[in-house]
């Protein structure tokens, strides 16, 4: 097993700051591999002044010497990926077959599955609707599992191969819609342009990235996984069925990546001081109130991906104790500390109860209508953005990040206390990469 692998997963619903700390890590990578989700995915990195949002391709392109990689576990949207690769060819970030790499076994978003994402979300009633970053991601997975009507990277390859998929879907696809939505019918040939000319502009990225991964696992270079999403969201064990349609914990980097599981190295769970969600779906410690506006406005908590203002609530340990065990995590990287400055006192949710009844176990299938158990803390009010050290941290903010530390029985490595790569402390980490 390679002691230097790393793999970095939210541990909440998404948006814990995976981007800032995969940018942090991946300056001695060899490889970044994306496994799960897609475009559904919005990773933030500040470089300087300069602030990157990126969907598909993964957070180590900012990086020299990096080779990032879309796993065959990735949803790939060719009409996104090609959009945000020339938006950072703008930008001045090289990115060629030399640094970015796309599995060919990588199941492909077509147009048809946006279409339908948001057709079955708005013909969904109040209550059943997921709120979905209408990317396309659930209708391509279920066409992965189906496999007659799929398209995988491979075939963006061959001009012939995908004209012909394209036309035979397309009529299967019109004549659903059609029924289920009364849509008016998709035109075939202006996709397959579309799509071919994509193939063609992206043909010398797509291979068997598998393989690749493999032969690093037997070179001994360094591989870290970027993690998609959050714990609560995945697919087998969040909160179904409002979730996202992939495996985004660790256990989903074997599948997702193409390597053995004795590869996916030390797993660093992300977590946010408090919690936030976006979109439908149980949240028991929603402060939907004063709380959670002052939460979103001091975090800038609105979609990296689709602008929406994120749910927010207290800090949830009996939830995120649950993401560890599932995870494995080793450490933990507690990230926007800072937001939780001037909130006054803190609340940190230990367990929840039904009819006064503690549950002994967390499940995600038993989260709606729950009484949430709350330990109080004290808060701090001076500013913690420029602290280098733990110790410079007030003793309220120490305290918060040891009960934290206590609760989910996992050494907190990185404490994040603003965007900037330099505001990073190094704290309890045995993970390489950031020098204290
Ligand atoms: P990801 O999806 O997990 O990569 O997270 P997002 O990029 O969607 O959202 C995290 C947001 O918080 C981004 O705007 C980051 O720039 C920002 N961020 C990350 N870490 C910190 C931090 O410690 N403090 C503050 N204030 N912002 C942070
Ligand atoms: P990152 O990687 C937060 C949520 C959506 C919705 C549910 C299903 O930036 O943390 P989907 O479009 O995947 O079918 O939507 O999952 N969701 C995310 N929430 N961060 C994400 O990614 C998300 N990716 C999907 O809001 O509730
Ligand atoms: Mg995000």
């Amino acid at each position: 097993m390679s002691g230097r692998n790393v793999t970095v997963v939210g541990l909440q619903w998404g948006d814990e700051g995976k981007g800032k700390i995969v940018d942090a890590l991946a300056g001695h990578m060899r490889y970044v591999v994306r496994f799960c989700g897609g475009a559904n995915a919005g990773h933030t990195v500040l470089v300087g002044e300069e602030k990157f949002a990126l969907h598909l391709i993964p957070c180590g392109v900012l990086r020299q010497g990096v080779c990032n990689i879309v796993g065959n576990g990735v949803a790939f949207d060719p009409a996104t990926a090609w959009g945000e690769l020339s938006a950072l060819r703008d930008r001045g970030v090289t990115v060629t077959s030399e640094n970015f790499r796309v599995s060919s076994a990588a199941s492909v978003v077509m147009p048809w599955h946006k279409l339908q994402d948001t057709l079955s979300e708005a013909s969904l009633a109040k209550g059943k609707k997921i709120g979905t970053t209408a990317r396309g991601i659930g209708p391509c997975y279920s066409d992965k599992a189906n496999r007659t009507t799929s398209i995988r990277a491979a075939d963006l390859t061959n001009p012939e191969v995908l004209a012909e998929k394209i036309r035979s879907i397309v009529d299967i696809k019109n004549r659903t819609f059609s029924a289920l939505y009364e849509a008016e019918p998709m035109d075939a040939e202006a996709i397959v342009a579309e799509y071919v000319q994509l193939g063609e502009n992206l043909a010398d990225m797509i291979c068997n990235t598998g393989g690749l991964l493999r032969q690093a696992v037997a070179d001994d270079v360094p591989i870290l996984f970027e993690g998609g999403q959050g714990s609560m969201l995945d697919v087998d064990h969040g909160t179904y069925p409002f979730v996202t349609s992939s495996n985004v914990t660790a256990c989903g980097v074997p599948s997702g990546a193409g390597i053995p599981p004795s590869e996916v190295g030390r797993v660093v769970g992300l977590i946010k001081a408090y919690s936030t969600r976006v979109g439908e779906g149980p949240f028991p410690t929603e402060q939907d109130n004063e709380t959670g506006n002052a939460i979103r406005e001091a975090g800038h908590e609105y979609g990296t991906t689709t602008g929406r203002p994120r749910r927010c609530g207290w800090f949830d340990a009996f939830a995120v104790k649950y993401a560890v065990d599932l995870s494995g995590a080793d450490e933990l990287a507690l990230s926007l500390l800072d937001v939780l400055t001037d909130m006054g006192e803190l609340k940190i949710c230990t367990g929840y109860s039904t009819d006064g009844q503690a549950h002994e176990m967390f499940d995600p299938a038993a989260m709606s209508g729950v009484q949430c158990d709350y330990e109080t803390l004290p808060g701090w009010d001076c500013d913690i953005t420029g602290c280098k050290t733990f110790e410079e941290l007030p003793a309220e903010a120490q305290n918060y990040v040891n009960r934290v530390e206590e609760l989910l029985q996992t050494p907190v490595g990185f404490v994040s206390v603003g965007p900037e790569r330099s505001q990073t402390i190094v704290h309890n980490s045995k993970t390489e990469g950031l020098d204290k």
